[in-house]
Protein backbone atom coordinates (compact mmCIF):
# COMPACT_ATOMS: atom_id res chain seq x y z
CA UNK A 1 0.00 0.00 0.00
CA UNK A 2 1.30 3.13 -0.45
CA UNK A 3 1.63 7.09 0.96
CA UNK A 4 0.02 9.76 -1.10
CA UNK A 5 0.53 13.92 0.03
CA UNK A 6 -0.96 16.34 -0.91
CA UNK A 7 0.56 19.93 -0.39
CA UNK A 8 -2.14 22.59 0.13
CA UNK A 9 -5.51 21.77 1.98
CA UNK A 10 -7.89 24.03 0.35
CA UNK A 11 -10.84 23.94 -1.47
CA UNK A 12 -9.04 21.48 -3.93
CA UNK A 13 -6.55 19.68 -2.05
CA UNK A 14 -8.96 18.65 0.56
CA UNK A 15 -11.16 17.73 -2.01
CA UNK A 16 -8.93 15.47 -3.74
CA UNK A 17 -7.44 13.99 0.02
CA UNK A 18 -11.37 13.24 0.71
CA UNK A 19 -11.57 11.43 -2.64
CA UNK A 20 -8.39 9.54 -2.46
CA UNK A 21 -9.73 8.27 0.89
CA UNK A 22 -12.89 6.83 -0.72
CA UNK A 23 -11.10 5.15 -3.49
CA UNK A 24 -9.32 3.14 -0.15
CA UNK A 25 -6.32 2.42 -2.16
CA UNK A 26 -3.58 4.35 -0.50
CA UNK A 27 -2.77 3.56 3.08
CA UNK A 28 -2.13 6.84 4.21
CA UNK A 29 -2.95 10.26 2.84
CA UNK A 30 -0.87 13.17 4.36
CA UNK A 31 -2.40 16.65 3.95
CA UNK A 32 -0.19 19.49 4.49
CA UNK A 33 -0.76 23.61 4.57
CA UNK A 34 1.23 26.17 5.59
CA UNK A 35 -1.80 26.74 8.10
CA UNK A 36 -1.26 23.49 9.78
CA UNK A 37 -4.19 23.48 11.79
CA UNK A 38 -6.65 23.58 8.56
CA UNK A 39 -4.76 20.43 6.81
CA UNK A 40 -5.24 18.61 10.36
CA UNK A 41 -8.66 19.66 11.06
CA UNK A 42 -9.47 18.90 7.36
CA UNK A 43 -7.59 15.60 7.74
CA UNK A 44 -9.35 14.71 10.99
CA UNK A 45 -12.95 15.02 9.41
CA UNK A 46 -11.96 12.81 6.51
CA UNK A 47 -10.51 10.26 8.81
CA UNK A 48 -14.04 10.62 10.93
CA UNK A 49 -15.90 10.12 7.54
CA UNK A 50 -14.17 6.63 7.48
CA UNK A 51 -16.04 4.84 9.31
CA UNK A 52 -19.56 5.84 7.77
CA UNK A 53 -18.09 5.54 4.10
CA UNK A 54 -15.84 2.40 4.72
CA UNK A 55 -12.68 2.76 3.52
CA UNK A 56 -9.49 2.18 5.49
CA UNK A 57 -7.04 4.77 4.18
CA UNK A 58 -5.82 7.17 7.22
CA UNK A 59 -5.76 10.72 6.59
CA UNK A 60 -3.19 12.88 8.64
CA UNK A 61 -2.93 17.02 8.94
CA UNK A 62 0.48 18.76 9.23
CA UNK A 63 2.57 21.56 8.43
CA UNK A 64 5.55 19.83 8.75
CA UNK A 65 7.23 18.08 5.66
CA UNK A 66 8.99 15.53 7.97
CA UNK A 67 5.63 13.70 8.21
CA UNK A 68 5.41 13.79 4.01
CA UNK A 69 9.04 11.19 4.11
CA UNK A 70 8.94 8.81 1.31
CA UNK A 71 5.45 9.82 -0.65
CA UNK A 72 5.11 7.63 -3.71
CA UNK A 73 3.22 10.66 -4.85
CA UNK A 74 2.44 14.12 -3.91
CA UNK A 75 0.20 16.52 -5.61
CA UNK A 76 0.68 19.84 -5.53
CA UNK A 77 -2.34 22.15 -4.75
CA UNK A 78 -1.07 24.80 -2.84
CA UNK A 79 -1.17 28.35 -3.77
CA UNK A 80 -3.90 31.31 -4.31
CA UNK A 81 -6.69 30.74 -6.82
CA UNK A 82 -7.99 33.15 -8.83
CA UNK A 83 -11.32 35.85 -8.40
CA UNK A 84 -13.46 37.30 -10.41
CA UNK A 85 -11.75 39.37 -13.45
CA UNK A 86 -8.33 37.67 -12.85
CA UNK A 87 -6.59 34.77 -15.55
CA UNK A 88 -4.71 31.97 -14.22
CA UNK A 89 -1.83 33.83 -15.66
CA UNK A 90 -2.32 36.60 -13.19
CA UNK A 91 -1.36 34.13 -10.16
CA UNK A 92 2.41 33.76 -11.42
CA UNK A 93 3.95 36.31 -9.10
CA UNK A 94 2.87 34.17 -6.24
CA UNK A 95 2.01 30.87 -7.10
CA UNK A 96 5.64 30.45 -8.80
CA UNK A 97 7.73 31.54 -5.21
CA UNK A 98 5.29 28.82 -3.05
CA UNK A 99 5.45 25.85 -5.79
CA UNK A 100 8.92 26.32 -6.08
CA UNK A 101 9.36 26.37 -2.06
CA UNK A 102 6.70 23.63 -2.09
CA UNK A 103 8.74 21.19 -4.61
CA UNK A 104 12.26 21.90 -2.92
CA UNK A 105 10.79 20.82 0.71
CA UNK A 106 8.83 17.55 -1.20
CA UNK A 107 12.31 16.92 -2.13
CA UNK A 108 14.33 16.42 0.96
CA UNK A 109 11.96 13.92 2.38
CA UNK A 110 11.28 11.96 -0.61
CA UNK A 111 13.67 10.87 -3.19
CA UNK A 112 12.02 9.46 -6.25
CA UNK A 113 8.30 10.35 -5.99
CA UNK A 114 5.79 11.41 -8.68
CA UNK A 115 4.44 14.77 -8.27
CA UNK A 116 0.99 16.12 -9.67
CA UNK A 117 0.83 19.56 -10.19
CA UNK A 118 -2.59 21.65 -9.86
CA UNK A 119 -1.55 25.27 -8.84
CA UNK A 120 -1.88 27.90 -11.82
CA UNK A 121 -0.65 28.72 -13.85
CA UNK A 122 -1.10 25.20 -14.34
CA UNK A 123 1.55 24.62 -17.50
CA UNK A 124 3.78 26.80 -16.08
CA UNK A 125 3.79 25.69 -12.39
CA UNK A 126 4.78 21.65 -13.94
CA UNK A 127 7.42 23.13 -15.80
CA UNK A 128 8.60 24.98 -12.46
CA UNK A 129 8.37 22.34 -10.00
CA UNK A 130 9.89 19.61 -12.36
CA UNK A 131 13.21 22.67 -12.98
CA UNK A 132 13.79 22.39 -8.98
CA UNK A 133 12.49 19.03 -8.28
CA UNK A 134 15.73 17.62 -10.73
CA UNK A 135 13.30 14.48 -11.42
CA UNK A 136 12.79 13.13 -14.67
CA UNK A 137 10.20 14.71 -16.50
CA UNK A 138 8.23 11.10 -17.01
CA UNK A 139 7.80 11.61 -13.27
CA UNK A 140 6.00 15.66 -13.10
CA UNK A 141 2.68 16.60 -14.87
CA UNK A 142 0.06 18.78 -14.63
CA UNK A 143 -3.58 18.33 -13.77
CA UNK A 144 -5.75 20.11 -16.10
CA UNK A 145 -7.32 18.00 -19.31
CA UNK A 146 -8.79 15.46 -17.34
CA UNK A 147 -11.00 18.56 -15.38
CA UNK A 148 -11.18 20.52 -19.14
CA UNK A 149 -12.54 17.21 -21.02
CA UNK A 150 -14.61 16.12 -18.35
CA UNK A 151 -16.20 19.82 -18.56
CA UNK A 152 -16.82 19.32 -22.28
CA UNK A 153 -18.35 15.66 -21.78
CA UNK A 154 -20.68 17.51 -19.17
CA UNK A 155 -22.06 19.65 -21.46
CA UNK A 156 -22.23 17.22 -24.18
CA UNK A 157 -24.13 14.79 -22.46
CA UNK A 158 -26.89 17.36 -21.10
CA UNK A 159 -26.94 18.03 -24.88
CA UNK A 160 -27.24 14.95 -25.84
CA UNK A 161 -29.54 13.96 -22.70
CA UNK A 162 -27.06 10.92 -22.62
CA UNK A 163 -24.91 9.74 -19.83
CA UNK A 164 -21.40 11.60 -19.14
CA UNK A 165 -20.40 7.94 -18.95
CA UNK A 166 -20.55 6.71 -22.80
CA UNK A 167 -18.58 10.40 -23.72
CA UNK A 168 -14.92 9.84 -24.55
CA UNK A 169 -13.09 12.97 -25.98
CA UNK A 170 -9.59 14.20 -26.22
CA UNK A 171 -8.50 18.10 -25.25
CA UNK A 172 -5.28 19.37 -26.08
CA UNK A 173 -2.67 22.64 -25.31
CA UNK A 174 -2.69 24.91 -22.33
CA UNK A 175 -4.88 24.80 -19.50
CA UNK A 176 -6.16 28.37 -20.13
CA UNK A 177 -8.44 29.94 -22.88
CA UNK A 178 -6.63 28.33 -25.61
CA UNK A 179 -6.78 25.24 -24.90
CA UNK A 180 -7.72 23.12 -27.94
CA UNK A 181 -11.30 20.57 -27.50
CA UNK A 182 -11.32 18.03 -30.52
CA UNK A 183 -14.46 17.16 -31.75
CA UNK A 184 -12.60 15.14 -34.42
CA UNK A 185 -11.30 12.60 -31.61
CA UNK A 186 -14.85 12.90 -29.55
CA UNK A 187 -17.33 9.61 -29.27
CA UNK A 188 -20.51 8.61 -27.80
CA UNK A 189 -20.33 5.19 -27.27
CA UNK A 190 -17.64 4.88 -29.90
CA UNK A 191 -20.46 7.13 -32.61
CA UNK A 192 -18.48 10.21 -33.78
CA UNK A 193 -19.91 13.29 -32.30
CA UNK A 194 -20.16 15.13 -35.38
CA UNK A 195 -22.69 12.27 -36.16
CA UNK A 196 -24.87 13.38 -33.50
CA UNK A 197 -24.69 16.67 -33.42
CA UNK A 198 -24.72 19.97 -35.51
CA UNK A 199 -21.58 21.86 -36.47
CA UNK A 200 -22.92 25.05 -34.61
CA UNK A 201 -23.86 23.03 -31.54
CA UNK A 202 -20.51 21.90 -31.02
CA UNK A 203 -18.72 25.05 -31.40
CA UNK A 204 -21.10 26.51 -28.79
CA UNK A 205 -19.91 23.79 -26.30
CA UNK A 206 -16.12 23.97 -27.24
CA UNK A 207 -16.22 27.51 -26.55
CA UNK A 208 -17.86 27.03 -23.26
CA UNK A 209 -15.28 24.52 -22.01
CA UNK A 210 -12.68 27.27 -23.16
CA UNK A 211 -14.02 29.29 -20.51
CA UNK A 212 -15.45 26.49 -18.42
CA UNK A 213 -13.05 27.53 -15.43
CA UNK A 214 -14.00 31.02 -15.74
CA UNK A 215 -17.69 30.63 -15.60
CA UNK A 216 -17.14 28.67 -12.03
CA UNK A 217 -15.38 32.10 -10.81
CA UNK A 218 -17.99 34.20 -12.35
CA UNK A 219 -20.78 31.82 -9.99
CA UNK A 220 -18.51 31.23 -6.90
CA UNK A 221 -16.21 34.48 -6.11
CA UNK A 222 -13.22 31.92 -6.40
CA UNK A 223 -12.42 28.55 -8.65
CA UNK A 224 -13.65 25.07 -8.62
CA UNK A 225 -12.94 22.03 -6.26
CA UNK A 226 -14.82 19.13 -6.76
CA UNK A 227 -14.20 18.10 -9.86
CA UNK A 228 -10.18 19.47 -10.07
CA UNK A 229 -10.04 17.39 -7.03
CA UNK A 230 -11.67 14.45 -8.04
CA UNK A 231 -9.65 14.21 -11.21
CA UNK A 232 -6.08 14.67 -9.24
CA UNK A 233 -7.49 12.36 -7.91
CA UNK A 234 -8.14 9.91 -10.66
CA UNK A 235 -4.53 10.45 -11.74
CA UNK A 236 -2.93 8.71 -8.40
CA UNK A 237 -5.16 5.86 -8.61
CA UNK A 238 -4.37 5.32 -12.47
CA UNK A 239 -0.62 5.61 -11.27
CA UNK A 240 -0.80 3.50 -8.19
CA UNK A 241 -2.86 0.70 -10.21
CA UNK A 242 -0.48 1.01 -13.32
CA UNK A 243 -3.88 0.92 -15.10
CA UNK A 244 -1.74 2.18 -18.51
CA UNK A 245 -5.14 4.24 -19.03
CA UNK A 246 -5.18 6.97 -21.64
CA UNK A 247 -5.25 10.68 -20.18
CA UNK A 248 -4.83 14.34 -21.55
CA UNK A 249 -2.02 15.50 -18.83
CA UNK A 250 0.18 18.70 -18.89
CA UNK A 251 3.63 16.94 -19.53
CA UNK A 252 7.51 18.22 -21.17
CA UNK A 253 7.29 17.94 -24.64
CA UNK A 254 10.59 17.11 -26.42
CA UNK A 255 10.32 17.12 -30.22
CA UNK A 256 6.03 15.45 -30.09
CA UNK A 257 4.17 17.79 -32.21
CA UNK A 258 7.02 20.06 -33.21
CA UNK A 259 7.24 21.48 -29.77
CA UNK A 260 10.09 21.30 -27.45
CA UNK A 261 11.07 21.80 -24.04
CA UNK A 262 7.48 23.15 -23.17
CA UNK A 263 5.03 21.14 -20.79
CA UNK A 264 1.10 21.33 -22.01
CA UNK A 265 -1.37 19.38 -22.37
CA UNK A 266 -1.46 16.23 -24.34
CA UNK A 267 -2.84 12.73 -24.37
CA UNK A 268 -0.66 10.14 -22.57
CA UNK A 269 -0.18 6.97 -21.15
CA UNK A 270 -0.10 6.56 -17.11
CA UNK A 271 1.28 3.92 -15.01
CA UNK A 272 3.96 2.97 -11.85
CA UNK A 273 6.21 5.08 -13.98
CA UNK A 274 4.01 8.02 -14.23
CA UNK A 275 4.26 9.09 -17.92
CA UNK A 276 4.70 5.73 -19.72
CA UNK A 277 4.19 7.17 -23.60
CA UNK A 278 3.26 10.67 -25.34
CA UNK A 279 0.91 9.91 -27.92
CA UNK A 280 1.01 11.57 -30.74
CA UNK A 281 -2.44 12.59 -33.18
CA UNK A 282 -2.40 12.65 -36.57
CA UNK A 283 -4.26 16.77 -36.08
CA UNK A 284 -5.28 18.23 -39.61
CA UNK A 285 -3.84 22.11 -40.23
CA UNK A 286 -6.67 23.51 -38.07
CA UNK A 287 -5.91 21.45 -35.16
CA UNK A 288 -2.18 21.36 -35.48
CA UNK A 289 -2.69 25.68 -35.98
CA UNK A 290 -4.73 25.96 -32.56
CA UNK A 291 -2.33 23.37 -30.24
CA UNK A 292 0.70 25.81 -31.47
CA UNK A 293 -1.06 29.07 -30.70
CA UNK A 294 -1.77 27.77 -26.97
CA UNK A 295 1.79 26.55 -26.89
CA UNK A 296 2.85 30.08 -28.00
CA UNK A 297 0.85 31.79 -25.09
CA UNK A 298 2.48 28.97 -22.65
CA UNK A 299 6.14 29.75 -23.64
CA UNK A 300 4.99 33.64 -23.11
CA UNK A 301 3.88 32.91 -19.57
CA UNK A 302 7.33 30.28 -19.38
CA UNK A 303 9.32 33.29 -20.35
CA UNK A 304 7.83 35.37 -17.49
CA UNK A 305 8.49 33.04 -15.17
CA UNK A 306 12.20 32.13 -16.19
CA UNK A 307 12.82 36.23 -16.26
CA UNK A 308 11.54 36.18 -12.40
CA UNK A 309 14.75 34.40 -11.50
CA UNK A 310 13.72 32.18 -8.73
P1 LIG B 1 -7.41 27.54 -1.76
O1 LIG B 1 -7.07 28.96 -1.47
O2 LIG B 1 -8.71 27.01 -1.30
O3 LIG B 1 -6.26 26.59 -1.17
C1 LIG B 1 -4.92 26.82 -1.37
C2 LIG B 1 -4.19 26.39 -0.11
O4 LIG B 1 -2.78 26.50 -0.32
C3 LIG B 1 -4.53 27.27 1.11
O5 LIG B 1 -5.07 26.49 2.14
C4 LIG B 1 -3.18 27.86 1.49
O6 LIG B 1 -3.01 28.03 2.90
C5 LIG B 1 -2.22 26.82 0.92
N1 LIG B 1 -0.85 27.33 0.76
C6 LIG B 1 -0.46 28.54 0.32
N2 LIG B 1 0.88 28.61 0.33
C7 LIG B 1 1.33 27.41 0.79
C8 LIG B 1 2.62 26.89 1.02
N3 LIG B 1 3.72 27.60 0.79
N4 LIG B 1 2.70 25.64 1.49
C9 LIG B 1 1.60 24.90 1.76
N5 LIG B 1 0.35 25.36 1.54
C10 LIG B 1 0.22 26.60 1.07
O7 LIG B 1 -7.26 27.36 -3.34
P2 LIG B 1 -7.83 26.17 -4.23
O8 LIG B 1 -9.16 26.54 -4.72
O9 LIG B 1 -7.64 24.91 -3.50
O10 LIG B 1 -6.84 26.22 -5.50
C11 LIG B 1 -5.48 25.86 -5.34
C12 LIG B 1 -4.73 26.10 -6.63
O11 LIG B 1 -5.20 25.19 -7.63
C13 LIG B 1 -4.91 27.49 -7.23
O12 LIG B 1 -3.69 27.94 -7.76
C14 LIG B 1 -5.93 27.28 -8.33
O13 LIG B 1 -5.85 28.24 -9.34
C15 LIG B 1 -5.51 25.91 -8.82
N6 LIG B 1 -6.52 25.17 -9.56
C16 LIG B 1 -6.10 24.48 -10.66
C17 LIG B 1 -6.96 23.69 -11.37
C18 LIG B 1 -6.46 22.91 -12.54
O14 LIG B 1 -7.26 22.43 -13.32
N7 LIG B 1 -5.17 22.72 -12.68
C19 LIG B 1 -8.38 23.61 -11.01
C20 LIG B 1 -8.74 24.33 -9.81
C21 LIG B 1 -7.81 25.10 -9.12
C1 LIG C 1 -10.27 25.79 -13.26
O1 LIG C 1 -10.18 25.52 -14.46
C2 LIG C 1 -9.32 27.73 -12.15
O2 LIG C 1 -7.94 26.24 -13.28
C3 LIG C 1 -9.09 26.35 -12.54
O3 LIG C 1 -11.33 25.65 -12.63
Amino acid sequence: MSKVTVIGAGNVGATCANVLAHKDIVKEVVLLDIVGNLAKGKALDSWQQAPIDYYSTHLVGTDDYAATADSDIVVITAGVPRKPGMSRDDLISTNAKIVNSVTESIMKHSSNPIIIVVSNPLDVMTYASWKSSGLDSSRVMGMAGILDTARYRAFLAEALNVSPKDIQAVLMGGHGDTMVPLPRYTTVSGIPLTELLDSETIEKIVNRTRVGGGELVQLMGTSAWYAPGAAAAQMVETILKDEHRIFPCCVRLSGEYGLDNIFLGVPVKLGKNGIEQIIELSLNEQEMKLLKESAEHVAAVRDVFDNMSL
